[in-house]
């Protein structure tokens, strides 16, 4: 099997610490996500996978060997690049022959090899084609063949989909997803969009400054966040977050220590006319500043008393004008609560 280990990983570029003690299991099998924003290591964690760049301490297994001594090219991975850079004088056949040919695999069995990936990606009426002859979603599938090509345990693939523009990144998401149930490899996806991640992984970790910030499964980090920043992260518009103090009455709902109330845009409610909140919701006056119309979807913006702002989302509803006052009402089961280190506070731990 494939699951892949890292142990107490460090990274040093220079003087400067880029990751340090980070832990993490990838299971065999999985479509594990590495996301983040810019800067926090995703790719360099991919990269030490690979053994394209060496940690600076701790180790790595995969399928339980140590990987100390074992070169990229014996590791049993295949890498996918944003910019995947085919052989532009090669046909597609050609390129996604190319890493069999180096490694001695006979003529016939190439060529059949080569036919039934085409088969897989969709390719097949392109091979006799050169890369430049191909939209940018066929070019990235013939990057994929070629990684494809040599049955590799594990796919490490670093934002694959960035060239492509936002409908076809769309359709070979889901071609990936199929892709992964098809063939039962470990894949392991950097991407820096939140959406990505969430409608692709099966395991998603969550970093932050060379640091898991969350590791869990997207429902799990997108019901049950660990702390503040995996909250704002996920979520289109993410969590509302904001002081205890910026809820009225919902202090008395909060356990010991909290500092912070978050709430999903779309779990709150908007109260009409006379109607007053349920009993099981706090009611709070807000004014709605800016709109965006997305059709299917109204995403509100709105401020609070104290001027926090909040994100709200409607679905398919008559549209509401700006700068009126509205009444939201929150359930207070969709509250969740930070502590004054952004940490969450288990819903165990309420107090009364
Ligand atoms: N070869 C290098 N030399 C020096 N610093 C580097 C090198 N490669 C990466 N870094 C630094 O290490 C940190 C992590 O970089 P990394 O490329 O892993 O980020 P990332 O999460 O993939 O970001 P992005 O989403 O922008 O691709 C960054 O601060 C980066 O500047
Ligand atoms: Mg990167």
């Amino acid at each position: 099997m494939s699951r892949i280990e890292l142990t107490d990983i460090s990274k040093r570029y220079g003087d400067r610490d880029v990751i340090t003690g980070l832990d993490l299991t990838i299971e065999s099998g999985s479509f594990t996500v590495l996301v983040g924003p810019s800067g926090c290591g995703k790719s360099t964690t991919l990269r030490m996978i690979a053994g394209l760049e060496a940690q600076s301490g701790g180790s790595i297994t995969i399928g339980g060997e140590p990987m100390a001594d074992v070169p990229a090219g014996r590791r049993g991975v295949a890498m996918v690049f944003q910019n995947y850079a085919l052989y532009p004088t090669m046909t597609v056949g050609e390129n996604i022959e190319f890493g069999l040919r180096n490694i001695g695999v006979p003529k016939q069995d190439r060529r059949d090899r080569v036919a039934e990936i085409a088969e897989t990606v969709g390719l097949t009426d392109h091979l006799r084609k050169r890369p430049s002859a191909l939209s940018g979603g066929e070019r990235q599938r013939v990057a994929l063949a070629r990684a494809m090509v040599k049955n590799p345990a594990v796919f490490l693939m670093d934002e694959p989909l960035s060239n492509l523009d936002a409908r076809l990144r769309q359709k070979m998401r889901v071609e990936l997803i199929e892709l992964h149930e098809r063939i039962g490899a470990t894949f392991v996806y950097v991407t820096h969009d939140q959406v990505e991640a969430m409608s692709m992984g099966t395991d998603i970790v969550l970093m932050r400054d060379g640091a898991i910030m969350q590791q869990d499964a997207p429902e799990q980090l997108y019901r049950a966040p660990r702390n503040v920043f995996a909250g704002r992260f996920i979520g289109t518009p993410p969590l509302n977050v904001v002081p205890v103090s910026a809820v009225t009455g919902a202090s008395a709902y909060a356990p010991t220590g909290a500092a912070w109330v978050g709430f999903r845009p779309e779990r709150i409610g908007l109260l009409d006319g006379e109607s007053s909140a349920p009993a099981d919701a706090i009611e709070l006056p807000a004014s709605f500043i800016a709109l965006e119309n997305l059709g299917a979807e109204q995403i509100y913006r709105a401020e609070l008393r104290d001027g926090s702002r909040v994100a709200l989302k409607r679905f398919d509803e008559p549209v509401r004008e700006l700068g009126s006052t509205v009444r939201v009402a929150i359930p207070i089961g969709e509250l969740q609560w930070f502590d004054e280190r952004e940490q969450r506070i288990a819903h165990a731990e309420v107090s009364g």
